[in-house]
Order: C-alpha cells, then structure tokens, then sequence
C-alpha cells in the first residue's frame, strides 16, 4: 500500500495509474525501478520522436481554442507531449483539437480565469505552461486589462507556485505604454506583471500573425464587401512587418526545448517590411479582385469602428484594430528573433495564397499565384 501511495505522490508526474476498486494492490504496486523514479514513466522522454513517443512536455496551454493555439496543441502533439487544455467553450467546439495527440495524450478542462483553483488544477501537473490568451476587443465580463494583464498575472503567479519550470508569454511585438492602442498598452503592462511573477518567463513577442484562421489578411481582403478598402494616409505611413503563425508556433515549441531561452523576449516578425498600401494590394492581387483603396482620416474611421462596436457578438472592427493596424511594426535589433530559435522567417509571398484562395471567385479558384505581382517590399 505504502508502494501505491508513494507512486500518487511523485511530485511531478503527471495523472498517475491509481489502484482502481476492482484491481488488487499487489497488481497495481509499480517495479522496484518504478518506485525509485523520480518522474513518473509517462514524462520521461521514450520513442523516435512522433505523435506516439514521449517528449517529456507536458504542458498546459492556456487559450489553446484560438487562433495560435491550434498550432502549438498540434506541434507539441506531433512531438509526444501531453497537453493539458483548459477550455471556457462548448465541447462539441474544440473536437478539432482532438486528433491532434496520441490516445489520451490530451486532456481538456474546464476552467474560469477568474477562478484562481481552477488555475491551479490545470498548472499543477505540468512542467510547461504557455499562455495564450488574449481578445481582440473588450466585452462586458473582460476588459484589455483583464485580458492581458490580470489574467497572465494570475496564470505566472499560480504556475510559479506550482512549481512549474517553464512559462511561456505571448505578448505583441509593438506592446508600448505610449501606444494609441488600448490592447498594446496593456499587452506592455502585461510583460511587466508577468516578468513580476514569473522571472525566468519566456515573452514572445510576434507582430500580426498570417494564416488560414487569421484575422489579418482575412479582415483586409473581407473588406471588399464593403466597397473598397479605407486607409489612413491612404497606408502609405504604416510598415507592416507580418509573422507567419506556424512560425510563431515552431518559435513556442522550440524556446520549450532550449534551457538558454528562460528569461528571454524574443521579437518575432516575418522576413519582409511592406507599407500597408502595398501589402493590401498584393492581398487584392492575389485574390484576383479590384482593389479600390481610399484614405480615410482617423476620426471618421472611429466613427465607422463605434458603428461596427454596437454589435454584441464579435464586433468586424473596432477603434482599436484601427489603431492597432495602423501601427508602424517596430524594430527590435537588440532582442534575438526567429533565427535565433532555428527558423527561416516564412515570406507572407509564400503562405498567403493558403489565406487568400477562398476569397477568390470561382474562375481564379485554381490559378497560380505566380500571376499576382509580388508585393513591393520597405527596406529593413
Ligand atoms: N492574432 C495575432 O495576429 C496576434 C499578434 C500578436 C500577438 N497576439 C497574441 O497572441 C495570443 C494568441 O492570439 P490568437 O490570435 O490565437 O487569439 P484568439 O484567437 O483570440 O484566441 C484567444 C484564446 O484566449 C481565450 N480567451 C480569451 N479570453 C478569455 C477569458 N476571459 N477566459 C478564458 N479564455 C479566454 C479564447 O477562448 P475562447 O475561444 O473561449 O474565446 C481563445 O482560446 C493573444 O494573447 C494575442 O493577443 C496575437
């Protein structure tokens, strides 16, 4: 019995086998070498490498139903991990996740941010925890503080106390108290709240993410629906600097694996720098559509982003994804990158046909993207 109890007690192990009802104690007493490990079998690194092998992760990811989240479950599947995912959705709406572990190797649980137990349940087991979590306009229950601030805090300070070895921050690479944006001036006091808590945090600091569920090249190109496509300064002031997201994901997995990147922040942006007026129309080009561009000063276009607000479900647009996307990307020479991490920037020239075909009418569904002029690039 005494066997049994001390296997439950592993400190770090992860979902440990109990003696069920029906099994005998002599049946369930793990071996002697069992007994003398200090991890549990189940984290200890085993296999080729693969969805069935083990890599020894196991992480809890925070926000894992979103955009970004749904690339770094499946890499971390990909590579045997077990990861913890603790939802707030239905559960019929994270069945997408499901396929992306080993059998068991994925574990769901519900859980409220506000709630700092249920916090605790989903960080005690792992020895990664990545958080993700972020909204893109403000509701009546959270607040760009509550968001980015208050519930990162809360994630770092309980994950530290937990004993957790690695903690992962996705913050925003233009994050600056002086920023117009609401969502960037707290993704700032963010970095600082988690530095705080957790010292050795690792901060991930991407600029607009590219890729099939962004909402990036997606609102631009939507944007026809409305006549034509309006830019302050008619996009000519704003550098665009765009991340491709598997990037991003590879960049979480891989600061996981290398023991140098703990206390690191790491700038992530995409090969090219483009002016916005340039970039939107090699997304018209490569959606074969006319691209009708005109200026619209900021105040009329806060105008048009409170009208978009009234919508109580997901408002298209906001006064602050107006400030936000008009938001020059900044440069971070000093901070390592995506190279640092061992990954070639994807060029959005690349991918954004990926995004982009579904916005195409029929007769272009299938043509190469060869026939879109690349986009006119800034100079680093
Ligand atoms: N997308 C970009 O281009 C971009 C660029 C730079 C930085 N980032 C940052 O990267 C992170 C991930 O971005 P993303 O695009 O993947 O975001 P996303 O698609 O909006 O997903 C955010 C995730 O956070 C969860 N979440 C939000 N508020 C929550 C709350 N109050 N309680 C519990 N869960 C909550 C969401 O759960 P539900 O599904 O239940 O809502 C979702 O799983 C965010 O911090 C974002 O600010 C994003």
């Amino acid at each position: 019995m005494a066997a049994v109890s001390r296997c439950a007690r592993t400190p770090r192990g992860l979902l440990l086998p109990r003696a069920g009802p029906g099994i005998s104690v002599l049946a369930a007493a793990p071996s002697v070498l069992q007994q003398n490990r200090q991890v549990h079998h189940a984290v200890i690194p085993h296999g080729r490498s693969g969805r069935s092998s083990v890599s020894g992760i196991v992480a809890t990811v925070f926000g894992a139903t979103g955009f970004l989240g749904r690339y770094v479950v499946n890499r971390l599947g990909r590579i045997g991990s077990q990861v913890i995912i603790p939802y707030r959705c239905d559960q019929y709406d994270l069945m997408y996740l499901r396929p992306m572990g080993d059998l068991g190797q994925l574990l769901f649980l519900e859980w409220n941010c506000k709630d700092k137990d249920s916090i605790r349940r989903a960080v005690e087991h792992s020895n990664v925890v990545i958080n993700l979590v972020g909204k893109e306009w403000e509701t009546k229950n959270f607040s760009f503080e509550d968001e980015f601030v208050n519930i990162p805090r809360s994630i770092a300070q309980i994950s530290r106390e937990a004993g957790v070895k690695t903690f992962v921050h996705i913050s925003h690479l233009n994050a600056s108290m002086k920023s117009p944006s609401k969502y960037l001036r707290n993704k700032a006091v963010g970095e600082k709240a988690v530095r705080e808590e957790f010292p050795d945090a690792i901060i991930l600091k991407p600029s607009e993410m590219f890729g099939r569920e962004d909402r990036f090249l997606n609102h631009y190109a939507n944007m026809r629906w409305f006549g034509g496509v309006p830019l302050i300064s008619l996009g000519k002031k704003t550098v665009k600097q765009p991340v491709y997201v598997i990037d991003v994901a590879k960049a979480i997995i891989n600061t996981i694996k290398d023991p140098d990147a703990k206390g690191k922040t790491y700038a992530l942006a995409g090969p090219n720098r483009y002016l916005l007026y340039d970039m939107v129309e090699y997304i018209y080009a490569v959606c074969f559509r006319t691209f009708i561009p005109y200026p619209l000063p900021r105040p009329l276009y806060h105008l048009v982003a409170r009208f978009f607000e009234m919508n109580p479900f997901e408002p298209w647009l906001t006064r602050d994804k107006v400030d936000r996307f008009h938001t020059t990307d900044m440069k971070f020479p000093d901070l390592p990158g995506l190279e640092d991490l061992g990954i070639e920037p994807t060029p959005l020239e690349q991918k954004a046909i990926e995004v982009l075909r579904r916005h195409r009418r029929f007769r272009w569904l299938d043509a190469e993207l060869g026939e879109a002029k690349p986009a006119k690039t800034c100079p680093m």
